[in-house]
C-alpha cells in the first residue's frame, strides 16, 4: 500500500514544487490537497478539496492520510496587520497539527524560516518562532521543521525583496561563503524535494532543518 499525503498551502511557492514532487513519487498512492483555489492539475493521484480556511477547524483529515505537509504562509503585504499574519502563519499550522495528532498522522512536516525565535523583537521571526514551540507542545510523533533562507523560484506575484536578493545572489554566489554561507538562499524544489525525503524516513521526535543542511539533503 503507497502512503497518502495531505498538502495545505499546496497553491504556494514551495507547495506547489512539492505536490508536483509528491504526485510523482511512487511511494505516494495519493495527494490530497486543501486549497482556496484550484491547482488545475489533472491526475489520478491527487484529490483536491477546496476550503473556507476561516472555518479550518471544521475540516476532518482522512483516515487515510500518512503524511501532512505544511506549507501555508503569508507576507504582511497581503495579510494587512499583523493579526491577520499570525492566523495565516501560526494559527493555522497549529489548528492543523492538532488535527493531524488527533488522526495519528505519523510525520507532520512545515515551513518556519531562518532566524526563528519566539523572543526575537522582528515580527516574523517572533511568530515563526512561536509556531515551533506551539506545534512542539502538539505531541506529534514526527515533527520536522524547515528553515529555509530566502525563497528562489519563480513566483505569479512581483516580491521586490525576493526578486533583489535573489538577482544579486546571480551575480554574487561567490559572496556566501564562510559565516555567511548559512544565509545562501535556497530553491523552492530544493526544499520541498527535503520535506518530501525527510518524510519518507518516519523519523520520530521534533527535528529542526537549518538552510545550509536542507540544501545537503537532496
Ligand atoms: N519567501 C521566502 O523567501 C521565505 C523564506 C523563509 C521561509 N518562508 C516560509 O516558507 C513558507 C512557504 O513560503 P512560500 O513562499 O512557498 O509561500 P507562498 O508562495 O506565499 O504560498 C503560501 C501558501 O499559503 C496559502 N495562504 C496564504 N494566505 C492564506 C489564507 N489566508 N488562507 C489560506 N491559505 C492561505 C496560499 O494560498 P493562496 O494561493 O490561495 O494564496 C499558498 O498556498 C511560508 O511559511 C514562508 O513564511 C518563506
Amino acid at each position: 500500500m503507497g502512503k497518502v499525503a495531505l498538502v495545505v498551502g499546496a497553491t504556494g511557492l514551495v507547495g506547489n514544487e512539492l505536490v508536483r514532487i509528491l504526485l510523482s513519487a511512487p511511494e505516494y498512492e495519493k495527494v490530497i490537497v486543501w486549497v482556496r483555489t484550484s491547482m488545475d492539475i489533472n491526475h489520478n493521484k491527487l484529490e483536491e478539496k477546496i476550503i473556507n480556511f476561516r472555518e479550518l477547524d471544521k475540516h476532518v483529515i482522512d483516515k487515510s492520510v500518512n503524511h501532512v505537509f505544511c506549507c501555508l504562509g503569508t507576507t504582511m503585504r497581503k495579510a494587512k496587520n499583523m493579526e491577520a499574519f499570525a492566523t495565516v502563519d501560526l494559527e493555522y499550522p497549529v489548528v492543523l497539527a492538532k488535527k493531524a495528532r488527533e488522526r495519528q498522522v505519523s510525520q507532520f512536516l512545515t515551513i518556519s524560516a531562518m532566524g526563528a525565535d519566539p523572543n526575537s523583537k522582528i515580527f516574523y521571526n517572533r511568530i515563526k518562532g512561536q509556531l515551533e514551540e506551539e506545534l512542539k507542545k502538539v505531541g506529534l510523533p514526527g515533527l520536522h521543521i524547515f528553515r529555509p533562507s530566502l525563497l528562489l523560484g519563480k513566483r505569479k506575484e512581483f516580491r521586490l525583496g525576493e526578486k533583489a536578493a535573489g538577482a544579486a545572489y546571480r551575480v554574487l554566489p561567490f559572496i556566501f561563503i564562510g559565516s555567511i554561507k548559512k544565509y545562501k538562499p535556497i530553491h523552492a524544489r530544493t526544499v520541498a524535494r527535503a520535506m518530501y525525503r525527510v518524510a519518507l524516513t518516519e523519523k520520530h521526535g521534533v527535528n529542526i532543518y537549518e538552510s545550509n543542511n536542507i540544501a545537503k539533503m537532496t
